[in-house]
């Protein structure tokens, strides 16, 4: 397999050490805004040289963002190209367009490394397919907001001491929005559903809260109730149901989830025959990631294409019904209230889409779903 690898950054870099000591594959050029030079690779910042090298089988995309990446992806497919990415806003934001024309044009297009970095989640999915229905997905997939919350709640830190000893250490970007307001986990969940139930999920119908507003004096609450909170994706179907939504979400201590330290993620499987299975591991950084793609460009050399057939649109229903804290509520708080924790709220059964349209007009308040 001859690569052509777009980006030298924390992933790029890792592809390229590790393809180096193999037989089977190699990168022969790399698409690099920087002056440098590989010794056994061209290094050019024309994307043209790879999209014309006919001796270049699969394009390994590591640059991240939507653009020019989409561009570069769509255009290497129009020429024959495997596809192997690890950027989870590419896939699951072109996932009809990308997709469809993937299987039209007859070439490989994987992106295990995009849910769960280092886990090979669906990988596993695509397995799990084979044998029985899923019926439930979703789990911790940031490392960063898992980070900030298992800071707060076990050193006490406030969240935005946690915050910049999550950037210190690399977890977190300069601008931490993307993890913090819960869009990774949120482009995470779609992909994952989109591939464990043969879907594509209508973005619009999927609501995200991230953990941006939590305090110290919510983590308190938390804990006098023997509560933990973690940023979780939740995604069903049942009898051509679907929901999927982003949120904050309260566990008791003794659950697994409860108990996932610093930037690990755990992330779930429900199947028809297995039961519930979970998958824990390193979610990020360089050797983690870069290994997944490896592994795709291994699978794509064993004939293998994308996890599962490219299904039609669905909605989210979101209709379920779960119990919420809320910290800043008004009137209609107040009429579904059934207990108070200090100045905090807890709710009666409310349904998932009914609250997530109420905070969408109070953005000063904080969610987390209690978790049944
Ligand atoms: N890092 C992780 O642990 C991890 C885990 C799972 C998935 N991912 C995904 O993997 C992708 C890459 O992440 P990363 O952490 O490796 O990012 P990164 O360290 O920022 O690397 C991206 C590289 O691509 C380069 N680049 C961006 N636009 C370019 C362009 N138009 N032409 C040429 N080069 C360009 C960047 O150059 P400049 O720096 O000069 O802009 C940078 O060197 C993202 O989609 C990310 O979500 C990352």
């Amino acid at each position: 397999m001859n690569i052509g690898l777009l980006g030298f950054g924390v992933v790029g870099r890792g592809v390229y050490d590790i393809t180096a000591a193999r037989d089977d594959m190699q990168v022969t050029k790399v698409i690099c805004l920087e002056d440098i030079t590989l010794p056994d690779a061209e290094v050019t910042r024309d994307f043209n040289k790879i999209l014309t090298d006919d001796s270049i089988d699969t394009v390994v995309e590591a640059m991240g963002g939507l653009h020019p990446a989409y561009e570069f992806v769509r255009a290497a497919i129009e020429a024959g190209k495997n596809i192997v990415t690890s950027n989870k806003a590419l896939v699951a934001t072109f996932y009809d367009d990308l997709l469809p024309l993937a299987a039209e044009k007859g070439v490989a297009f994987r992106c295990t490394a995009a849910v769960g970095g280092g886990i090979g989640w669906l990988s596993e999915l695509e397995r799990v397919r084979r044998v029985q229905e899923i019926s439930m997905v979703g789990g911790i997939m940031n490392g960063t907001c898992n980070y900030i919350l298992d800071s707060m709640t076990r050193l006490g830190l406030d969240y935005g001491e946690a915050l910049k000893q999550a950037q210190a250490l690399g977890y977190a970007e300069a601008n931490p929005s993307t993890d913090v307001d819960g869009i990774d986990t949120w482009h995470k969940l779609i992909l994952s559903s989109n591939v464990a139930f043969g879907v594509s999920m209508e973005h619009e119908s999927v609501p995200v809260c991230g953990i941006s507003r939590i305090s110290a004096e919510d983590i308190a609450n938390f804990k006098a109730n023997g509560l933990t909170c973690k940023l979780v994706s939740r995604g069903t179907q049942a009898e051509g149901k679907y929901t999927a939504y982003v949120q904050p979400t309260l566990f008791p201590q003794g659950a697994l989830e409860a108990a996932v330290p610093t930037n690990f993620n755990l992330i779930t499987l429900d199947g028809e025959y297995s039961g519930r299975q979970s998958l824990y591991g390193q979610g990020a950084g360089r050797y983690p990631t870069a290994y997944n793609v490896v592994e795709d460009c291994v699978s794509v050399l064993a004939g293998k294409s994308f996890y599962s057939p490219y299904g039609g649109k669905v909605s989210a229903d979101n209709s379920v019904k779960l119990r919420y804290y809320v910290r800043g509520g008004d009137a209609w708080i107040d009429s579904v209230t059934a207990e108070k924790w200090g100045t905090a709220s807890v709710t009666e059964p409310v349904a998932v889409n009914e609250i997530h349209a109420w905070l969408k007009n109070n953005p000063e308040a904080f969610i987390a779903a209690i978790a049944e």
